[in-house]
This record gives structure tokens, sequence and C-alpha cells, in this order.
């Protein structure tokens, strides 16, 4: 059982000017019942605070990092550098490059220093919740099962929809 008073994930972003994207994420864990703890915390403007953030993080219950940001986007890369837990990378809109720029730069970590890498924007963000659920599930059973019960939902939802008009 996991400790509900603890955050299982936390959800750091470069910029306040993540968080329209990344709220995303923390609506998605939240919908699930996974306790988390969202941070702005810059790779670039503020590297000691997030090396000091990762080292500390699972003392307070962190198991998984989820990490968004823009343009040069560092700061998903930085964090694995200073921890074994999973990192989570979103890639995220901004810049003349339109989100591409972040995604190349978190996709193409040196081997050796892995962050999974998502979608751009809200669904990658959405998606790196879903997948700390699915790492936490394996250990939390209660988790897993509210992650299946999300799934399933989500089929019937899909399998149920109609065309009006439609014969
Ligand atoms: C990155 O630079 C952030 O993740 C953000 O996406 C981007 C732009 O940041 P601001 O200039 O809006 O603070 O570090």
């Amino acid at each position: 059982m996991a400790d509900t008073t603890k955050p299982l994930v936390a959800i750091l972003m470069g910029s306040q000017s993540d968080w329209e994207v990344m709220e995303q994420a923390v609506k998605q864990l939240n919908d699930l019942g996974i306790p988390n703890e969202a941070r702005v915390i810059s790779a670039h403007r503020a590297t000691d605070a997030v090396i000091e953030y990762v080292k500390t993080a699972p003392g307070r219950g962190v198991e998984v990092f989820i990490a968004g940001a823009g343009m040069a986007a560092h700061l998903p890369g930085v964090i694995s550098a200073k921890t074994d837990l999973p990192v989570l990378g979103v890639p995220l809109k901004g810049g003349m490059l339109d989100g591409m720029d972040a995604l190349m730069a978190i996709v193409q970590m040196p081997g050796g220093v892995p962050v999974a890498t998502f979608a751009v924007g809200k669904a990658g963000a959405k998606n790196a919740a879903l997948t700390a659920a699915s790492i936490l599930g394996l250990k939390y059973s209660e988790i897993k099962a509210s992650y299946s019960k999300f799934r399933a939902e989500q089929t019937a939802k899909a399998v149920a929809n109609t065309i009006p008009g439609a014969k």
C-alpha cells in the first residue's frame, strides 16, 4: 500500500510557461489517486537547485520523475544524470522550432543515461502520467487497479462511440 502522505511522482518543468501543458500530467495522476508534487525548476537557470531537488526527492517518497521542458530541453537529461529512478521526459512547444527542438534534445540521450521520451505537448504529459502509473502499479496493487480501471473505461467509451445518423 502506497503512503498517500508522500509524493510518489515528481512533476518538474523548466519554466512557469510550461505549466499549462504539464498540468495535464498532474490532473491525470490526481484522477488515478497517485500522490504527486509539481515544481518549476530550470536546468539552465537553477542547475544547483535541480541537483539538490533530485538528490533529496527519494527521501520524501518520490519513485518516478516526470520532466517537461521546451527549446534546448536539458531538464530530463540532467535529472537522469543524477538519479537511477525512472525519468519520463515530455518535450514542449516553444521557440521557432515548435517542439521539434525539445523532442530531439530529449530523445537523443547518450547510451547509459536513459530518459523515456513522450509525445510533444499535452498528449505526452498525459501519457507520462499513465506510464508512471504503470511503473508504480508493479509495486502498488491499488495503483495497478486504478490504472487498469482507467484503461477499461476508456475502451468501453471507445467501443460505445456511435456516429449520429449512421446506419
Ligand atoms: C525551457 O525554456 C522551458 O522548459 C520552457 O519551455 C522554455 C522557455 O522558457 P521561458 O523563457 O518561457 O521561461 O527551459
